[in-house]
């Protein structure tokens, strides 16, 4: 069992429990919270049908005191209207200011039940249970909760630390292998922001990551989120230096939007984002070539399949341009400059892209 203090300035942060197995021994850790509360307990229907009955069993929470809400999988299910019926279901209850939720599932489901908690009753406390490997390793530190809007992803949101997060891997058994690479781009990212060790693991294992062998999960998914925890305590509000969790990110989203969310998995189209940026770095001499083969080594297994290469640049660039976060006439851009270590660059301009996107789309398993 390992514990990780994430520890913000402006919230109290979140104590993160990762331990294969810690569901059984789960209220162990979360009794004190649960005690004598309403619990509000969402979930969405893949996971509810798999593990509802064993989690509050494990949980053992007085069946009066228990709600379970379940939601639709999905990226739709990170919506207002979705917010506006459970915030009834609560209102209904009624689920008082210092009851708690708790969110099981993916990152989905953290983001909307952590953006429910921080606006139900102008913020109620909420303890996170991921259940996919990109929720383990990324999405449930943070703070950043949100649903998505016509006029944007994630548009709606705010930072709210879950109390607690309880990380284990053994709800990776039943991920599809879809997901559980799509997960795995996260952990790439993280190293090669900030842990050469951990994108080595990511290399020697990737051949046997699948199908998933649990323990192969605990130390990646610690030193990941070890990762993200160095950069959110300097910089929780993405004022400058957590701007560099955003590797991938901008031509990974102009790539989601361009397909509206339909087509490709978050953590896919990262990986085709992430290969963009090492094009582009590898191009401006930052990257030695033996660092760019390591790196498209890893990124090419967990590339969406072929039919990403048929989306027009026009198209993801256009969508990039929508992208909430970007003006494009300057994009912050994070490139690396080696296995671990990235940097913020203002300048990269869109013809520049524009080749990088067709390079990247050249690649395939015969390189790797
Ligand atoms: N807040 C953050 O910091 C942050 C970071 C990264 C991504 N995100 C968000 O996370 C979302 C993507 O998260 P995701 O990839 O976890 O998707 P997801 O929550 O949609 O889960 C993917 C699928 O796996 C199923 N599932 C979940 N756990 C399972 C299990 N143990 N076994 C079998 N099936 C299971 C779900 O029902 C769903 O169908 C996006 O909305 C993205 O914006 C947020
Ligand atoms: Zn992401």
């Amino acid at each position: 069992m390992m514990t990780i203090s994430v520890n913000v300035e402006e919230h109290h942060g979140s104590t993160v429990i990762v331990e294969s197995g810690g569901m059984s021994s789960a209220h162990r850790y979360l009794d004190s919270l649960l005690a004598g509360r309403n619990i509000a307990l969402i979930t969405d229907t893949t996971v509810s049908s798999l593990y509802r009955d064993q989690v509050t069993r494990c949980l053992d929470i007085p069946p009066k005191r228990l709600l379970v809400l379940t939601v639709d999988d999905g990226e739709k299910s990170k919506s207002l209207s979705a917010i506006d019926g459970l915030a009834a279901r609560l209102a209904q209850e009624p689920f008082h200011r210092s009851d708690i939720i708790i969110a099981l599932g993916g990152g989905v489901i953290l983001d909307m039940a952590g953006f429910l908690a921080s606006i139900y009753m102008r913020g109620i406390r909420y303890i996170s249970i991921p259940t996919t490997l990109l929720s383990q390793a990324d999405a449930c530190i943070g703070g950043k909760v949100a649903v998505n809007h016509a006029g944007g992803r994630n548009l709606l949101g705010h930072f709210h630390h879950p109390e607690m997060v309880l990380v284990d891997p053994r709800f990776l058994k039943t991920l599809h292998q879809r997901d559980l690479k799509s997960g795995l781009a996260e952990v790439v990212k993280a190293g090669i922001i900030g842990d050469e060790t951990l994108f080595e693991s990511c290399e020697t294992r990737l051949d046997d990551l699948f199908p998933v062998t649990v323990h192969h999960w605990d130390e990646m998914i610690i030193r990941a989120l070890r990762v993200k925890k160095g950069i959110i305590e300097k910089d929780e509000k993405e004022k400058g230096p957590r701007m560099v969790l955003n590797l991938g990110h901008t031509v990974g989203h102009g790539l989601e939007i361009a397909t509206d969310y339909k087509t490709f998995r978050h953590g896919e189209s990262v990986a085709v984002g992430m290969l963009v940026a090492a094009v582009i770095a590898k191009r401006r001499g930052l990257l030695t070539p033996e660092s760019f083969r390591r790196m498209a080594a890893v990124m090419i297994p967990i590339l969406p399949g072929p039919s990403w290469r048929t989306v027009p640049n026009t198209a993801i660039l256009n969508a990039m341009k929508l992208d909430k976060k970007k003006r494009f006439d300057r994009i912050p851009f994070i490139l690396p400059k080696g296995i671990g270590e990235v940097a913020i660059f203002w300048d990269v301009d869109e013809i520049e892209i524009r080749e990088a996107l067709d390079e990247a789309k050249k690649y395939g398993p015969e390189d790797i």
